[in-house]
């Protein structure tokens, strides 16, 4: 995680960011962020990265790459406003051990691409962020097949955002945020049993924008309905209500970076 010290919204580059520059509150994001933190550490280690100003987003370190099996694949960002977090990313991982592989082209690391460990599978999520080609690249690289998945709805402009795999093999997500081809891909690998599809109140509320620690689920916030159903997985919630970053179109999941 990222102390939001030089957190803020200072320019647009998601929907969410729009008339919001100059409005989030300093003490009341601390407060947020950490809550969160200390509802994560009940359930696992934390590493923190020094934050830097003049980078607001730094904070949502699931765009600092793609960390498993001991390598990382850094990002390469979009948006030329986050390209200057990339030399911090990769100096963080290089202390910290982790073989570093640059992407050949634009990628956002788990924001846009989720590891399903119930199906051995990465789901690639492509359309605003990072370029589809990367797929071939993420199997190669970690010897999982990889899915990509057309997101075509501007608010859900990272899969993180829309789609998130529990563990025992249930896939919350919300349909519309995803092109036909792509529903109809998620049908085909995730049967019906196991599919948490989740209305636009709830997904506007970040919901699929959730952290699973063992029986724990971490997200801002999910409607009493959506809560049964996460339950009935074995899934106990917890809410962290995380209003301050959803200001900058991040929550629960883009704060964090599984390692
Ligand atoms: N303002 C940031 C951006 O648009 C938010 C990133 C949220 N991160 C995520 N993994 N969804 O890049």
């Amino acid at each position: 995680m990222c102390p939001p010290d030089f957190f803020g919204v200072s320019y647009v580059i998601n929907p969410w960011m729009e008339g919001q520059q100059g409005h989030t509150q300093p003490e009341a994001a601390q407060a947020q962020w950490t809550a969160l933190k200390n509802l994560i550490a009940r359930k696992a280690d934390i590493s923190l990265i020094a934050p830097q100003a003049g980078l607001p987003d730094m904070v949502f370190t699931a765009n600092a790459g793609l960390a498993l099996d001991g390598k990382v694949l850094l990002s390469r960002f979009r948006c030329p406003q986050r390209r200057g977090e990339e030399i911090f990313w990769r100096a963080w991982f290089e202390k910290a051990g982790f073989e570093v592989i640059e992407p050949a082209l634009e990628f956002e690391g788990a924001g846009d691409a989720l590891v399903d460990e119930a199906r051995d599978l990465i789901w690639l999520g492509h359309g605003f962020r990072s370029d589809a080609r990367m797929a071939p690249a993420l199997t190669k690289l970690f010897g999982r097949e990889t899915a990509p998945l057309r997101l075509i709805d501007p608010r859900f402009y990272h899969l993180d955002t829309c789609l998130c795999p529990l563990p025992g093999g249930a896939l919350l997500y919300y349909p519309a945020a995803f092109d036909k081809a792509s529903q109809e891909a998620i049908a085909a690998r995730v049967p019906p049993e196991q599919r948490i599809a989740v209305e636009e109140a709830d997904a506007t509320r970040f919901c699929c924008n959730a952290v699973a620690l063992d029986d724990m689920l971490l997200l801002n916030d999910a409607s009493p309905a959506l809560e049964q159903k996460v339950q009935a997985q074995g899934l106990t919630l917890a809410r962290a209500p995380l209003t301050q970053f959803m200001k900058a179109g991040g929550a629960a999941k883009c704060l964090t970076l599984r390692l």
